[in-house]
């Protein structure tokens, strides 16, 4: 591969709370006794274990060797690249520069965009498992969490429940839905039909979608991203989306993603509600981290980091669905995360999922809480990492964690 990623980076002292939580023992990393001999594996926070494309730092440096950094407007190759970026990899035509705007955040985006669509204290539709940061911005901002729960069907498949979906709306007087696609922590690539299928239950009852689109560069073993966009007009005109090069390259700690908005009113009252605590300001840096990032070898980079992950999950999904009795799981379609359902293993033997966490920790793999996730019995486990070490700390939960 031309890009690298094999070599196991030490991101100790480099500023990554995925290896200084848990070295530190803070937060949900604390009281238990790590085991001589197990180096931290880290398997929980949503960023990955890979130095990003080259062009990126490039782009940065070239921009920090001219020695003033003043006031500045985004530049036009911000934009143009964001067009090409969608219109190459989503095949998207007709985005122009006008419907893109600069969000320090997906979550800061979703809250301007439920300030601007709902009032206070207003129910919004959210399935579940339903990703914490949902969870936390709504309530903390104070809306009310409609929860429609996803259901695994024979095929172990996670499908929407569109009954309940429309019986939520119509008890609960509902004008906006969040829909995670791909779904995190989930990991399902929603279809065409499924996309269109809620858009005829938002349509009949005048719904309002935020599209949470921030993982959709990352499919796996060949699926294909379905922008909720595109599914219909009352879709373009009724849809808020976020998007950001901080999963797609390993940017979170540098801030930066970005919305787009077909529709000229809602565009307007989105922009001016994110501007009003003057605090959604693009870094100038962070602008030079996007071009580099989405430059040709940045489409290349990102090829090769698919084959890499779905190598990892296609491996994990069978060790653990060959090894691991009493733990299921659905094989995602993207991101990079696993959803493991332990309730039958923890029932049988007679432990909770804070047990099996910590049992892990004590060999230095640090997988995380699903249960925070809105769905109990669950942990949620990281595969963006070397290949090497996703086979170590699968094998080191195989030998001193799982109980046969
Ligand atoms: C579905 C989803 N949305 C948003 C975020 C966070 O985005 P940001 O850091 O841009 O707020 C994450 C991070 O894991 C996520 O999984």
């Amino acid at each position: 591969m031309k890009y690298d990623f094999t070599t196991i980076m030490d991101r100790a002292g480099h500023d990554a709370i995925a290896v200084d939580l848990p070295e530190k023992q803070m937060g949900n990393f604390s009281g238990f006794t790590r085991r001589e001999g197990f180096d931290t594996i880290p398997m929980w926070v949503a960023d990955m274990n890979f130095p990003t494309v080259p062009t990126i730092q490039q782009a940065m440096i070239e921009r920090i060797n001219h020695p003033a950094f003043g006031y500045f407007m985004p530049r036009d190759e911000y934009f143009d690249s964001i067009i090409r970026w969608h219109k190459e990899r989503n095949h998207v035509e007709g985005l122009t520069k006008e419907n893109i705007g600069y969000e320090n955040g997906v979550l800061g985006g979703v809250i301007s965009a439920v300030n601007i669509l709902c009032s206070k204290g207003d129910n919004i539709l959210v399935h579940s498992p339903t990703y914490i940061g949902f969870t936390m911005v709504l309530t903390n901002n104070g809306y009310n969490i409609v929860h429609t729960p996803l259901y695994k069907d024979e095929e172990n498949i996670w499908r929407m429940d569109y009954e309940d979906m429309e019986k939520k709306i119509i008890e609960n007087n509902i004008h906006a839905a969040i829909i995670c696609n791909p779904h995190n922590p989930c990991g399902r690539v929603w279809t065409k039909e499924e996309l269109a299928k809620c858009m005829e239950i938002f349509e009949k009852h005048q719904v309002y979608v935020i599209s949470d689109e921030i993982w959709s560069d990352l499919m796996l073993n060949g699926n294909t991203h379905t922008p909720t966009q595109m599914i219909n007009d009352y879709a373009k005109e009724h849809t808020i989306a976020f998007y950001a090069p901080s999963k797609t390259f390993n940017l979170a700690g540098l801030i930066g993603s970005y919305h787009i908005v077909y529709n000229k009113w809602l565009k307007d009252r989105l922009d001016k509600e994110s501007s009003l605590t003057h605090y959604n300001a693009m870094n100038v840096l962070s602008m030079h981290a996007l071009i580099g990032a989405y430059k040709d070898e940045g489409y290349e980079w990102l090829d090769q980091l698919k084959e890499v992950l779905s190598d990892n999950v296609n491996y994990a999904y069978d060790f653990i669905m060959n090894n691991f009795e009493g733990i299921t799981l659905s094989k995602p379609e993207a991101t990079y995360m696993l959803y493991l359902d332990c309730k039958e293993y923890c029932q049988k033997h007679n432990l909770t999922i804070h047990d099996m966490l910590m049992k892990a920790y004590e060999y230095g793999v640090f997988w995380q809480d699903g249960e925070q996730f809105v769905q109990p019995y669950t942990i949620r486990m990281n595969l963006a990492l070397p290949h090497a070490r996703v086979v170590e700390a699968l094998d080191r939960l195989n030998k001193y964690v799982i109980e046969k």
